[in-house]
């Protein structure tokens, strides 16, 4: 009997391994060693949007913590283990309460944990949960003031369509008054791919966990090592794409179905879009936000937008 988690896990991969093109969504990366694995990602010295955005955020951290109404909450989407959202916390902000929402539960839970320990004035109220869908907020902070916070340029990772209604359901939150959103800039194509295929393979790891997630959770029987990891460049809308790519040709058994792949094929696992400052603000727009500033860094490679309602 497979539980809640696995049962979803499972319904998306029979759905998006029966495409022409084969796909599983990136959410699936992220258990306990998917969060462990990013965050070795985020040190790696190829991978420049983790600590080009955590300075843009240093710079300007008073300003940002201050967007937070005293007694007010901060509500992050995604929010790993919570890195960035430490520079606002020690900016002095006089939080209310802190709301870390994630799928991957264990790292989640542990990271709730350290921060209260760190923080322990502050009411952090973590919430497992699928930011693709709504997100049901927890009684305590209903009538609070609120903030919206997304870093991580985990928005790239969503759909046009996606990121859209994902900003547009934070929009009518009760209570909220701002959202900060971080982006990744378009750039030096060099640079991008770099970033997402490193030499020391970490990100190769990160992508093909989700293959041992399939065989350990949901019984499938991926040859996990003749999947070879591939970043890809595509011009239109701007994007690294993450692929697993069979590097012979095999069959993976999932509950009961066969899955063919032929030599070269691809299962597309990630969609890292870049914006450019337009794209951004075109973005939020659609999402009925106005654009208050774009925060960026002295070389233009990373956004932080504050959207404001
Ligand atoms: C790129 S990491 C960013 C982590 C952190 N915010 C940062 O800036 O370093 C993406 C985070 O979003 C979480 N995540 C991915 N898809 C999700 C989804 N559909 N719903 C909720 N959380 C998700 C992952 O578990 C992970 O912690």
């Amino acid at each position: 009997m497979l539980d809640t988690p696995a049962c979803a896990l499972l319904a998306d991969a029979q759905e998006g391994l029966n495409r022409p093109q084969k796909t599983l969504s990136p959410k699936w990366f992220y258990d306990a060693r998917g969060s462990a694995l990013f965050e070795q990602i985020t040190r790696l010295p190829e991978y420049y949007p983790t600590r080009t955005e955590a300075a843009i955020l240093r710079t300007d951290a008073l300003r940002l913590a201050g967007l937070v109404p005293p007694g007010g909450a901060l509500v992050e989407l995604g929010s790993g283990a919570s890195v960035k959202t430490r520079t606002l916390l020690d900016a002095g902000g006089h939080f209310g309460a802190y709301v870390p929402i994630d799928i991957s539960e264990e790292f989640l839970l542990e990271t709730a944990a350290h921060l209260r320990a760190r923080y322990p004035y502050l009411p952090v109220h973590p919430v497992v949960g699928d930011f693709t869908q709504a997100v049901i907020l927890p009684e305590a902070i209903v009538d609070q003031p609120k903030v919206g916070f997304f870093p991580g340029s985990t928005i790239g990772n969503l759909d046009p369509g996606e990121a859209v209604a994902l900003l547009a359901r934070a929009r009518v939150w009760p209570g909220i008054t701002r959202f900060v959103l971080g982006a990744d800039l378009v750039k030096e194509q060099g640079d991008l791919i770099a970033a997402y295929d490193d030499a020391a393979g970490v990100t190769a790891a990160f992508n093909r966990n989700v293959l041992h997630r399939l065989n350990r959770e949901v019984g499938a029987d991926f040859d996990v090592p003749v999947f070879r990891h591939e970043a890809r460049w595509c011009e239109d809308p701007a994007r690294i794409e993450m692929h697993l790519v069979a590097t012979r040709a095999q069959v993976v058994h999932l509950a009961g179905q066969d899955i063919h792949f032929a030599e070269g094929e691809s299962i597309h696992t990630e969609s890292c879009r870049k914006y450019t400052r337009r794209t951004l603000a075109t973005l939020a727009a659609q999402a009925g936000w106005r654009l208050e500033d774009m925060l960026t860094d002295p070389r233009d490679r990373f956004a932080v937008a504050i959207l404001t309602v």
